[in-house]
């Protein structure tokens, strides 16, 4: 059985065209369904639902053998496990669910002259991880506040100066006041998998990983 862990949502919409390209498809629509296993299509193939910052984490003790998951949660959970021990292979870059990590303030907060002064920054955000080497790369003092969701809402009532989380379209920024201030890094999607696993299941898991790599969509 090759088990592979998702996210509802973006990341599970966006991979359907590649799971097809693979011969897979999903039985039941996780909107619809209130089952955290859902069949597939392939009687050696299930698809587990857990939250997007979870598919490592599953991956990595092999409660899945592979999963699909943003640069930006790989990144947070490589920052708590150290890079390379968590037995982790990243054979693909999916291309998809594509956005970049950002710095954002307030409209009327003057960023470039807080930077230049040496002020101290207060900064909400989830992606500490990102934030931490993005503002000691820069030499800015920061105050790193941990988040889980809604950081829009920090600089707004005052609880930070400055937020770092993902922006894709903008309209979310826009819709609360907020302006891009700094871009940290692009971020897509990518194929995780337990290496073990791999050598346990070479054959099955090597074809999803080759159909996959045959389906990526080209670059923009
Ligand atoms: P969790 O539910 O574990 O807190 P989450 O809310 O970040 O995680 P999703 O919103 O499904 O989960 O996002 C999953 C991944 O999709 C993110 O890690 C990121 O890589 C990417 N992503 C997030 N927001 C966007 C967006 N607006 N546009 C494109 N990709 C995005
Ligand atoms: C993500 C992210 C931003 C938003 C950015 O939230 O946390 O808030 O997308 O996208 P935009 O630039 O196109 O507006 P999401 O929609 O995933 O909601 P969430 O808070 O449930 O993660």
């Amino acid at each position: 059985m090759i088990t592979l862990a998702l996210s509802k949502g973006r990341i599970f919409d966006e991979i359907m065209p590649l799971l097809a390209a693979a011969g897979i498809e999903v039985l039941e629509d996780p909107e619809k369904s209130r089952k955290l296993i859902l069949p597939t299509n392939r009687p050696d193939v299930r698809v587990v639902l857990v939250r997007a910052t979870d598919v490592p984490t599953y991956v990595q003790y092999g409660g899945a053998d592979l999963g699909v998951c943003g640069k930006d949660t790989l990144i947070e959970h490589s920052a708590e496990w150290g890079a390379g021990r968590s037995g982790l292979y990243l054979p693909l870059d999916l291309r998809i669910a594509q956005c970049r990590v950002s710095v954002a303030v307030r409209s009327d907060f003057d960023y470039a002259q807080a930077v230049k002064q040496g002020s101290r920054l207060k900064v909400a955000t989830k992606y500490t991880a990102i934030a931490r080497d993005f503002f000691a790369s820069k030499g800015v003092h920061v105050d790193l506040i941990k988040l889980y969701g809604s950081m829009e809402l920090a600089p707004l009532i005052g609880l930070s100066d400055a937020i770092v989380d993902l922006v894709s379209t903008g309209n979310t920024l826009k819709a609360n006041h907020l302006v891009e201030v700094e871009r940290i890094m692009d971020i897509s999607s990518h194929l995780v998998v337990n290496q073990a696993m791999l050598k346990l299941k070479q054959a099955p898991l090597r074809r999803i990983i080759d159909a996959f790599a045959g389906a990526i969509r080209p670059a923009d």
